[in-house]
């Protein structure tokens, strides 16, 4: 099976990124930032504090759905894609995130995915921690501003309100945290090849990672044949 890992900040434009080319290369395409909020919407739900998270753990039950319009979350099979969108969620998610014992559950997860698929996954530790044998490793970013503004629009366009501001403060805040925490911190994985979306429209990116992707392959002739 073969793996693109996609790393970056909130915000960097790698779900869209990674929808896309997942889509025009066959492969499947894991949001893995959506199995973390669905922990932090069940902790939400349950009013439950930090100390018992690792307990409540076993009676959670996560999985992924694929279907026309993408991955879907089931939360102890209810499926919660759209709750896990809210600014509440994001900050959860990045808190609980940073806990050992989250990280572990979710692992296994990751990883069976990427062996049974074809993957192109997203998230903060792919190429460092889940996969660091993926065939190719991309960590996408962009300054917090154009972050920020993509991620409202992007909230608005879903009739999720908020202002720029909290979404600005969010972005920063996760930064920080992601990238701060003692496990698997937001990193370029070594061997990763670092892309700064913020000048570059959103087919601009795509249309650069494929090209990345396409030269690692010998122009891709691999990839298109293991579809
Ligand atoms: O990609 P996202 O914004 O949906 O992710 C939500 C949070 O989950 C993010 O703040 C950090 C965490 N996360 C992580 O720690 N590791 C991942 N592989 C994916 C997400």
């Amino acid at each position: 099976m073969i793996s693109i890992a996609i790393d970056g900040p909130a915000g960097a434009g790698k779900s869209t990124i990674a929808k896309e080319i997942s889509k025009i290369l066959g492969f499947v395409y894991v949001d893995t930032g959506a199995l973390y909020r669905a922990i932090g919407l069940y902790i939400e739900r349950h009013n439950i504090e930090d100390r018992e998270i690792k307990k409540e753990l076993s009676k959670v039950k996560i999985d992924l759905d694929f279907k026309k319009d993408g991955q879907h979350v089931l939360l102890c099979g209810e499926d919660v894609s759209k709750l896990i969108r809210t600014p509440k969620i994001s900050m959860i998610a990045s808190r609980i995130s940073a806990f050992k014992c989250v990280r572990d559950f979710l692992l296994k997860l990751q990883r069976d995915f990427a062996e049974n698929n074809n993957v192109v996954m997203d998230g903060r530790d792919i190429g460092t921690v889940v996969l660091p044998d993926a065939e190719i490793k991309i960590f996408l970013t962009a300054s917090a501003a154009i972050r920020a503004e993509r991620r409202y629009n992007e909230l608005r366009a879903k009739n999720i309100y908020c202002s720029y501001d909290e979404v600005l403060n969010d972005i920063i805040k996760r930064d920080n945290d992601d990238s701060s925490r003692e496990i698997a911190p937001l990193k370029p994985a070594r061997s990763a090849i670092i892309i700064d979306t913020s000048n570059m429209s959103l087919q601009e990116s795509i249309k650069f990672l494929l090209k990345v992707v396409k030269s690692k392959f010998d122009r891709g002739s691999d990839l298109y044949e293991s579809k």
